[in-house]
């Protein structure tokens, strides 16, 4: 069956991920009735959507089934496919950081960094997360009563840690900022690079480049820098760092810095975001939370499920297969939806609710296999962290207006969540 018109274009449609309630209840809508089903979209070549958890983890474990790099890892239309390999050669991918890669080059790429991300190497940084998130504290205790969370702590705190994992100076962070939330929000008119809703490929293509070509000017100068003189930071990982024996390919290493500058931190902001708009929202689960500080970190994973702040990828079969008793054919498309998969009825009791104690809770949020987030004990680390100093201190909170979310359809989450505060 091919998925209904008005189901399928609230998959794809920047618009229903602002509004939130559209692409949850269309994505119900699949789950129940067209769990694995193509969805056809004019400007779009058909593809899967995969909407059930347990077909988005099986797909995810079968990395030489399914590919990251023969089609874009990400949704995108004809048109700008198009454009997009004449302008790379045949690639699909104007980037090549490891979301654009397969075996063996992914595996080799991965190696580079994953220590860097373990558990046992984060640990050095955590009380220098501590105090950073202590500072972005205090400054809101300074606003008073009144702030803006997503825009006066959110975006930020998260923004300053990876900037100082990567060893971006503190001056560049606004810079870095606006980037990220211009490639992340290139289908939000608030956000992008012209500041206009986009209506067609040539526009969106050209902001998403000129974004990316300015990432490019200031990572080359910093691998210059880090070959010079390095330091104890990600960036002199990555300038000196060697794969098959020799440096980085340029778009290689330009790519991983733009994923660590850019997936660093406004997922982990988009999150954090979510949190406190659903402890706002939840008054009973925020009370929960102060009479029990221990449950902290089941708190930041529910809020983890429950804000998704990635809202796919995509995968390419290799081969004939078969999923979910629908046969897939060799190079067809599919939408992993991870919103979908993290409200799936079958394996979270009542998913509709934000419950700060559920467990189990085997969210795919952050993806699965492979492919599975390299930042993932990073982000949880900060926020952790963050509500283990904000909520002795919070003594209460609620909105104070209407918060907003980004229109986009790959990452995204809160712009804006007034809040009323009263804290210590
Ligand atoms: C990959 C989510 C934080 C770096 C991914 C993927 C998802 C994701 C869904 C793709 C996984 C897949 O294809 O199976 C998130 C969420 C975060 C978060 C929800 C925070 C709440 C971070 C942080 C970093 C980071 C803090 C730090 C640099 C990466 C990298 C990859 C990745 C490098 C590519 C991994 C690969 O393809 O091998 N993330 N991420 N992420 N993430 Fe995160």
């Amino acid at each position: 069956m091919t998925i209904p018109a008005h189901i399928a274009e609230a998959v794809v449609d920047p618009k229903a991920y602002a509004d939130w309630d559209r692409s949850h209840e269309a994505f119900a809508w699949l789950r129940k009735n067209a769990p694995l089903d193509v969805a056809e979209i004019e400007g779009f070549d058909p593809f899967w959507v995969v909407s059930k958890h347990a077909d988005i983890q099986n797909i995810e474990k079968q990395n030489d089934l399914f590919h990251n790099e023969d089609r874009s890892a990400t949704l995108t239309n004809i048109e700008t496919d198009k454009k997009v390999r004449e302008m790379m050669g045949g690639s699909p991918n104007l980037l090549r950081s490891l979301v654009q890669m397969d075996n063996p080059d992914h595996m080799q790429y991965r190696r580079l960094t994953q220590a860097w991300f373990m558990p046992q190497n984060l640990r050095k940084l955590e009380d220098r997360i501590r105090e950073i998130a202590r500072g972005f504290i205090d400054k809101m205790a300074d606003k008073g009563t009144e702030c803006d969370f997503a825009r006066d702590v959110a975006f930020l705190y998260p923004l300053h840690v990876i900037m100082e994992v990567l060893g971006v100076p503190e001056i560049d962070e606004p810079r870095m900022l606006k980037l990220t939330q211009e490639l992340f929000g290139a289908q939000d008119p608030e956000v992008n690079r012209s500041g206009a809703e986009v209506t067609d490929s040539d526009t969106g293509l050209a902001n998403i480049q000129a974004t990316v070509a300015d990432f490019f000017t200031y990572f080359v100068e910093m691998t210059e820098d880090r070959r010079k003189n390095p330091r104890e930071d990600l960036a002199s990982v990555i300038a000196n760092g060697e794969v098959y024996g020799k440096p980085l390919g340029h778009l290689e290493a330009m790519s991983y810095y733009i994923i660590a500058a850019t997936a660093g931190h406004d997922t982990t902001s988009n999150t954090t975001g979510g949190a406190l708009w659903a402890l706002a929202e939840n008054q009973d689960q925020f009370r929960k939370l102060k009479d029990d500080l221990s449950l902290i970190p089941s708190m930041v994973e529910e809020s983890i499920r429950w804000e998704t702040p990635v809202k796919h990828f995509m995968r390419t079969a290799t081969a004939d297969t078969e999923v979910h008793g629908k046969q897939i054919k060799k190079n067809d498309w599919l939408f992993l939806a991870y919103p979908s998969g993290n409200r799936d009825e079958d394996v979270f009791d009542d998913p509709y609710s934000f419950r700060i104690d559920r467990s189990p809770n085997k969210h795919v949020a952050f993806g699965y296999g492979a492919h599975v987030c390299l930042g993932q004990h990073l982000g949880r680390m900060e926020m952790r962290i963050l509500w283990e100093e904000l909520l002795p201190r919070l003594q209460s909170v609620e909105l104070n207006g209407t918060p907003s979310r980004v229109q986009a359809n790959f990452v995204s989450g809160p712009k804006s969540i007034p809040i009323k505060f009263k804290m210590t």
